[in-house]
């Protein structure tokens, strides 16, 4: 796994500002970003996003990210399904894409 990219681990502020963002765009009237919480065994291990890029063309992006302990145990594929079935079935997408840094080789296996 590449080291190069700019996730985590973060600090107790920029989570709670986070946390703060998801809680604050999940009440805007014409939502754009679903951000899911991952939960197994009583503990939040992840979070899934799916955002809406592009209302007038139906457009979304999904992304995802996993505690390390809970990596290559098929999280974040059924986490996509999870996003996928979202993304079309409830909020009528037409296209669902996501990108990864070409060395990132687990999260392209998604
Ligand atoms: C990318 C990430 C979400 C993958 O989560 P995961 O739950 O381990 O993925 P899965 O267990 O569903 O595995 C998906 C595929 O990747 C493969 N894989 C998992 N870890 C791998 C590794 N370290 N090296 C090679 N392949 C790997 C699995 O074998 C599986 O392949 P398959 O579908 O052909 O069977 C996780 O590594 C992560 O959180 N990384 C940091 C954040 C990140 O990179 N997010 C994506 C940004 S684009």
């Amino acid at each position: 796994m590449s080291h190069d990219q700019p996730w985590g681990p973060n600090s107790l502020e920029e989570t709670t500002q986070f946390v703060a963002e998801v809680v604050a765009d999940a009440a805007e009237h014409k939502r754009v970003w679903y951000c899911l919480a991952v939960e197994y065994d009583g503990q939040l291990i992840g979070a899934g996003e799916l955002w809406i890029t592009d209302w007038y063309n139906e457009c979304a992006e999904i992304g995802y990210v996993l505690h390390p302990a809970y990596w290559g145990q098929g999280f974040a594929t059924e986490m996509a399904n999870v996003l996928l079935a979202f993304g079309f079935e409830q909020l009528g997408m037409h296209r669902i894409f996501a990108t990864c840094d070409p060395k990132n080789i687990a999260s392209f296996s998604v």
